[in-house]
């Protein structure tokens, strides 16, 4: 009897689904207000004259608690439905002069107005000329906030009263189809990414993500390769070999390559954690509510592959290639014991003192893997540490990196996409932490700097190669509805990625 069988998951579950929803949505542009739509969304400052036919003035909304402060919003009921005022802040810097308005913020009132209008199906964004971006970028933003902020993981709650988007109007940005085409293939990826970290860790196996990369690979054109148990073992990958050993489910080593169609001459590489559960093994996790989110412990493999996937699309110059070290961590009688020595593709071995700890083992597999063909750069993507969630929160990653002018990269695209990262370093002085007195390294640090001493372990297997980590331990999910955020998974790191493989070409960076 498989796992499925006894939780009943019917042939027809789709891990995906939020995909076709997302797909189903029209979004168009628009010179006015189009007929039939039920909210329409202004974006109201601080200063300034409020939008035409309002009825209200200043007096009035502030009585009720609207002042155009970033955040709020006020919905007022019109015959045809609503509308929504979402506040966008002051509009200058009294002392530089320069405009307060950020892309980022534009992608944000774009979520928030879609948050407001969450009863409504048919909703139209009036731009106006607020935020001091070119159309296309705009066309983009708004896409992205609204769809994100929309996106419901809804599979296994089929009675939820949540409405679906059906059709989004951006009005006031001519021109911009390419910048909507965009927003929906970044917001269309995170969604993914989220998807895939929502489901539930039984519906969701190492082999059932390397059948659905397969398939999705194949449809947008990126060559993916599953390795199966034996190939893992051919391949000398003991990292994943242990993690794996107390699982009934068989762990899976998914490769993906985009060649580009013109390149630019650079090659990136992308590994992600794909730990599909994570109960820590013999070194058992307690029943906190921080364990039942451990199925979200693949969300690096997950924004790696959705970042692949959307990489044709966006017709990328850079060629790209990813690991994902997919298996559960579970005890069991076969369980990799503490004490236990693995040994790394390559030939490190480790000394494993704690089986909670398995990130780093898999990771180390696949850094040597991306680094034996030489790219020129690697970037991994991991839930690595508690240590990073309790220095950084759930809304910045940590990043770490050998190559600084990669981690500047990082810090722009993270700019860029509204992901925040923080530097942490790469202290080499902790590096004794993680000695061990009968192997080349032990896989657990000390009581303190925990990113830091997991980043110095993973640095250990990159040969050479600039590489940049990030820790997304803290940011893979919101306890709430946020801006672009939606409670669970939150798909962070797969717009970061994107960008970076997209700007990759750009040299000095920008
Ligand atoms: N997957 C966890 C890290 C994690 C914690 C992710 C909280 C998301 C939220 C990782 O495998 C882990 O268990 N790390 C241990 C390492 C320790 C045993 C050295 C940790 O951070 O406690
Ligand atoms: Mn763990
Ligand atoms: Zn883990």
């Amino acid at each position: 009897m498989s796992l499925g069988t006894y939780k009943l998951i019917p042939d027809s579950f789709d891990p995906i689904a939020s995909q076709r929803a997302q797909n189903a949505v029209t979004v168009r542009l628009a010179a006015d207000v189009p007929l039939g739509f039920d909210a329409t969304g202004r974006l109201v400052g601080m200063d300034g004259p409020l939008p035409p036919g309002l009825g209200l003035d200043r007096d009035a909304l502030a009585r009720a608690g609207f002042t155009g402060e970033r955040g709020q919003s006020l919905t007022l009921p019109t015959a045809a439905g609503a509308t929504v005022l979402v506040g966008i802040g002051e509009e200058r810097c009294e002392r530089t002069g320069e405009s307060h308005r950020t892309p980022a913020d534009l992608r944000d009132a774009a979520a928030a107005f879609a948050r407001a209008a969450h009863r409504h199906p048919r909703i139209a964004l009036v731009l106006g000329d607020a935020f001091p971006v070119d159309p296309q970028y705009a066309a983009q933003l708004v896409t992205e906030g609204v769809l994100l902020a929309r996106y419901r993981y809804a599979q296994l709650k089929p009675h939820s009263a949540h409405v679906a988007l059906r059709e989004l109007a951006i009005v006031g940005a001519p021109g911009g189809d390419d910048g909507v085409e965009r927003g929906r293939i970044l917001a269309g990826a995170a969604c993914l990414a989220r998807d895939l970290a929502n489901t539930p860790p039984s519906h969701l196996t190492a082999t059932d993500l390397g059948r659905i990369a397969e398939a999705l690979g194949e449809q947008a054109g990126v060559a993916v390769e599953t390795w199966d148990l034996a190939r893992i073992i051919a391949e000398g990958c003991g990292g994943l070999l242990g993690v794996n050993a107390g699982s009934v489910e068989e762990p899976r080593v998914i490769r993906l390559d985009y060649t580009p169609a013109s390149p630019n001459g650079r090659r990136i590489a992308f590994v992600g954690k794909g730990i599909m559960y994570d109960s820590g093994g013999i070194s058992l996790k307690p029943s906190d509510p921080m364990h039942f989110a451990m199925k979200m412990d693949m969300a690096g493999a997950a924004a790696v592959l959705a970042t692949m996937l959307a990489l044709p699309s966006l017709d990328c110059a850079t060629a790209a290639s990813a690991y994902l070290m997919c298996t559960d961590n579970m005890p069991s009688g076969s369980a990799m014991k503490l004490g236990d020595v693995l040994s790394i593709r390559g030939g490190t071995t480790v000394e494993v003192k704690n089986s909670d700890a398995e990130g780093r083992l898999v990771m180390s597999d696949a850094l040597v893997l991306a680094s034996e063909r030489e790219p020129d750069a690697i970037i991994d993507i991991a839930t690595l540490t508690g240590a990073a969630l309790a220095a950084l929160g759930a809304h910045t990653a940590a990043v770490f990196g050998t190559d600084q002018a990669l981690v500047e990269r990082v810090k722009r695209s993270a700019e860029r996409t509204d992901e925040s990262v923080w530097q942490l370093p790469l202290e080499r002085r902790y590096r004794s932490q993680l000695d061990s007195a009968i192997a080349d390294i032990s896989n657990m640090g000390g009581k303190y700097a925990g990113a830091t001493t997991a980043a110095l372990f993973l640095a250990e297997f990159v040969g050479g190669i600039p590489w940049a980590h990030l820790d997304i331990a803290g940011t893979m999910q919101a306890e709430a509805d946020d801006s672009w955020r939606t409670q669970g998974a939150t798909g962070f790191g797969t717009r970061l990625l994107i960008d970076l493989a997209l700007n990759f070409g750009v040299t000095p960076p920008e």
